[in-house]
């Protein structure tokens, strides 16, 4: 059946607000907002969840009782939500934190982030996820688990963080934070 974003709605009010907020903007910055992020990609990392493709030991617990139409109905209400739009709390690293995003890093070959994520971070729908306003500290992991390859594999984003110091990856998720 088609999703239901209604359906979903009943299992975020019962579940997944106390973490990720009502309406997918989460407060804690370890938890992401999921607002405005597009369906294919929020129901994909639920799969990926489910099938132990992306470890998290929280979130492999939260899916585990979920049917892929439960996911369905989530990934398409939490798509329908307004993301709210942040400032960075950090913002002594944004000018490093521009450039990285904006132009990349020509001596260790880092690609201007914006060329897939988008000039505002809004991504592009079945393609690259959004990007915009989310939580600095989500970010940085997400960076790491790529880096190691252990949490989370993809081998467009392996390649990008493995060329990233820590420091560049402080600064550009500040700046990503506030977009
Ligand atoms: C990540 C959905 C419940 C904590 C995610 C992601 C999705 C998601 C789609 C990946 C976001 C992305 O890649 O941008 C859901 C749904 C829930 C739920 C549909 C309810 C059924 C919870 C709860 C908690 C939580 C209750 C806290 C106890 C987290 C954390 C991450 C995450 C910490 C980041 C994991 C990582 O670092 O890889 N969630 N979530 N979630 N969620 Fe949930
Ligand atoms: C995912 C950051 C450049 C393609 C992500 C995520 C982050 C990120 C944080 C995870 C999003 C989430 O969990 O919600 C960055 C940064 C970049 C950059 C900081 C620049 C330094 C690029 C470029 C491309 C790209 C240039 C395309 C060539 C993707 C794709 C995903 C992704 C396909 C989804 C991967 C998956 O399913 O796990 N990126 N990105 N990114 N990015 Fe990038």
């Amino acid at each position: 059946p088609k999703a239901d974003p209604a359906k979903g709605k009943v299992i975020v009010e019962q579940v997944c607000a106390a973490c990720h907020g009502v309406d997918g903007n989460s407060v804690a910055s370890t938890n992401p907002t999921l607002a405005g992020q597009s369906q294919s990609y929020l129901l994909q990392q639920l799969h990926n969840f489910k099938d132990g493709k992306r470890k998290d030991p929280i979130m492999m617990g939260m899916v585990a009782p979920l049917s892929d139409q439960d996911m369905a109905n989530l990934a398409a209400y939490f798509s329908e939500q307004k993301v709210k739009p942040r400032d960075a709390t950090d913002k002594t690293q944004l000018a490093l934190g521009k450039e990285i995003y904006r132009v990349g890093v020509a001596s260790t070959k880092v690609p201007a982030c914006m060329s897939c994520h988008g000039p505002a971070g809004k991504g592009l729908p079945e393609k690259y996820p959004r990007l915009g306003s989310q939580h600095a500290a989500y970010i940085v992991k997400q960076l790491h688990d790529y880096k190691l390859g252990e949490m989370r594999s993809n081998a467009i984003m392996a390649d990008i963080a493995k060329r990233m110091s820590d420091a560049e990856m402080k600064a550009v998720a500040e700046y990503i934070s506030g977009l």
